[in-house]
C-alpha cells in the first residue's frame, strides 16, 4: 500500500523548550489545516524541521517518539544549520530574489553548501521511511533540491513540489551563481505547481533558458520524463473564518475591543515582519491621509498586527526599527487623549482574537511589495460575515488576481494607497456588501480543500500520462 508523505521546512507543529521541558504548539496555519486531510490518513505522514535547535541525542530520541502520536517525522537542525541554510540561504539569498529585493542577496557559499547539505538531510530522513512507488508532495523555497534528490534515490516515486512565494522573472533567476541546480533540483518533480499563472510561465522561461528544456501547453521533458507545471492558486478555510466570527469567543472578545476603541472607523493590517509587506510605505500613507484629512482625525485609527519574524537577519532587524520609529512618529504627532492613530503591536494573538480584528473591522489595507499569495486577505473576507467591509489589495500579491473586487493598488504609490483608503472610508454600503459577496462567493468555492483535491488529482493524471508517453 503507498502511502502519501508531506515535506516541508517547518512542521505544522512548533517546539517550544521551556526550562529544559519540550512542548509543542500548533500551527494555526491554513496549510496546516488543509494538508491535515491528508497526513494524518492510514500510514501517511509530515517530514519537517520542528523548530529550535535539538542538539541532545536523547532529547531527540524523545521529540521523535512525541511527534510520531501526531503522524510527524523531524528532521532536526543544528545551529549551524539554522544560520547557514535557514537564516543564510533560504532567508538571506532565495527570499530576497524571489520577492525583486535584489539590494538584499546575500552570495555565500557557505550559505550554498549548508542549502545542499540540509537538503541532503531531508532526503535522508524521507528515505528512512519511504517505499519505493511512495507519492511525496514536497513544499517551497527552503526545499528546491529536494525533487531531484529524491528522484535520483526513488525512481518510480511520484514526486510533487509547490512553491509559495513567487518565482521571479528570468532576469532575476540568472543573477544567482546556483541557478542551474536549483532549477535542476525541482524537476526531479513530476508536478511541480505556483500560486499564479505569472509564476509558473517566469519558471518556465527559466527553465527553457537555463536548462535548455522548452515546454509544450505546460509539460517539460526532462531526462525522458513528462514533467507539468502549473499554477494552483491556494484557498483559505473558510469555513472555519465564518464560523469563527459568530462563534461566542470571538463575539465576546469584538464587544471589549469595540467598547475599548469607541465610535470609529477600523482599518486591520495584519503580517509577518518582513520587508516584502510594504508595512512603511502603508504607514506613509495613513500619514499622508491625516496630514491631509484633518476631518478624519479622531473617526479613523488604523489596528496594526506586526508578528515577529526572522529576528536574527539583518534586513529585518532593520525593518523593525524602521517601523518602530515611523509608528512613533505618526502617534506623537497626532495622538490625543482619548484617540491614537495606529494601535501598534509587535506579537502574534490567538485565533479568536484575530478573528475579532479582522470582523470588527472596516477596511482591510494588504498592500504587500511582492507576495506569492497573501492568505490575510482572503481571512479578512471571510470574516466579513455581515458582509460589510472593504478590501484594500496590492496589485503585487497573488490574491490580487482572484480577489478582483478589491481595491486594487500599486503598493508604491503612496498617493494612490492614500486614495484607496479615503474611496474605502467613504464607499456606498450597497457598494460594499456587492464587492465583498462576489469576493465571498469565490472563496467559499475555491477553498484550501478544493487546492488539495486539485492538486493531488492533477499529480495522478500527470502519472497516466508519463504512462502513456513511455
Ligand atoms: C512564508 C513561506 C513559508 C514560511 C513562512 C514563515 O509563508 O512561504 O515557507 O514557513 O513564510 O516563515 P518562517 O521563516 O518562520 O518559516
Amino acid at each position: 500500500m503507498n502511502k502519501t508523505i508531506i515535506v516541508s521546512n517547518r512542521l505544522p507543529v512548533s517546539l517550544q523548550l521551556k526550562s529544559g521541558k519540550f512542548e509543542f504548539k500548533a500551527s494555526a496555519g491554513g496549510l496546516a489545516t488543509g494538508l491535515g486531510s491528508i497526513y494524518k490518513q492510514g500510514e501517511n505522514l509530515w517530514i519537517g524541521w520542528p523548530g529550535n535547535a535539538v542538539e541532545d541525542r536523547q532529547q531527540q530520541v524523545e521529540v521523535a517518539d512525541e511527534l510520531k502520536k501526531l503522524k510527524m517525522a523531524p528532521v532536526f537542525l543544528s545551529k549551524e544549520d539554522i544560520e547557514l541554510y535557514y537564516e543564510g540561504f533560504s532567508n538571506e539569498t532565495i527570499w530576497p530574489a524571489f520577492h525583486y529585493f535584489t539590494q538584499y542577496i546575500n552570495y555565500e557559499d557557505a550559505y550554498w553548501e549548508a542549502y545542499c547539505a540540509v537538503n541532503k538531510k531531508f532526503c535522508d530522513a524521507i528515505l528512512a521511511v519511504a517505499e519505493p512507488t511512495d507519492t511525496i508532495w514536497v513544499h517551497d523555497y527552503q526545499l528546491l533540491l529536494l525533487p531531484m534528490m529524491l528522484r535520483e534515490a526513488l525512481p518510480d516515486a511520484t514526486i510533487a513540489f509547490f512553491q509559495h512565494i513567487p518565482f521571479p522573472s528570468y532576469e532575476i533567476i540568472r543573477m544567482l551563481p546556483w541557478r542551474k541546480q536549483l532549477l535542476e533540483g525541482m524537476v526531479g518533480a513530476d508536478l511541480i505547481g505556483f500560486h499564479t499563472y505569472d509564476d509558473m510561465r517566469h519558471f518556465l522561461s527559466a527553465v527553457g533558458r537555463i536548462l535548455g528544456l522548452s515546454n509544450e501547453s505546460g509539460y517539460i521533458q526532462a531526462d525522458h520524463r513528462l514533467v507539468n507545471v502549473d499554477s494552483f492558486p491556494m484557498g483559505i478555510d473558510y469555513d472555519k473564518f465564518a464560523q469563527a466570527a459568530l462563534s461566542k469567543k470571538t463575539l465576546s472578545k469584538k464587544k471589549k475591543f469595540k467598547d475599548q476603541l469607541g465610535d470609529q472607523k477600523l482599518l486591520i493590517t495584519i503580517d509577518r515582519l518582513d520587508y516584502s509587506k510594504g508595512i512603511p510605505q502603508r504607514i506613509r500613507a495613513f500619514d499622508k491621509l491625516l496630514e491631509e484629512r484633518e476631518d478624519f482625525h479622531g473617526k479613523v485609527s488604523m489596528i496594526m498586527v506586526v508578528v515577529p519574524s526572522r529576528a536574527k537577519v539583518q534586513s529585518y532587524m532593520k525593518l523593525k526599527k524602521e517601523i518602530d520609529t515611523l509608528v512613533g512618529r505618526i502617534n506623537s504627532k497626532y495622538s490625543t487623549l482619548n484617540w491614537v492613530p495606529i494601535h501598534y503591536f509587535y506579537r502574534g494573538f490567538p485565533f479568536e482574537e484575530l478573528s475579532a480584528f479582522y470582523s470588527m473591522s472596516d477596511i482591510a489595507l494588504v498592500t504587500p511589495l511582492r507576495d506569492g499569495m497573501n492568505l490575510v486577505c482572503k481571512e479578512f473576507v471571510a470574516s466579513k460575515t455581515d458582509q460589510d467591509g472593504v478590501l484594500i489589495l496590492s496589485e503585487m500579491a497573488g490574491a490580487s488576481k482572484e480577489l478582483v473586487d478589491a481595491i486594487l493598488v500599486n503598493p508604491n504609490d503612496i498617493l494612490a494607497v492614500k486614495q484607496a483608503i479615503i474611496d474605502a472610508l467613504t464607499m456606498e454600503e450597497a457598494e460594499r456588501k456587492s464587492r465583498i459577496g462576489s469576493m465571498q462567493a469565490s472563496l467559499r468555492r475555491y477553498d484550501i480543500f478544493q487546492w488539495v483535491d486539485v492538486f493531488m488529482d492533477r499529480l495522478t493524471h500527470v502519472k497516466q500520462k508519463q504512462q502513456e508517453f513511455q
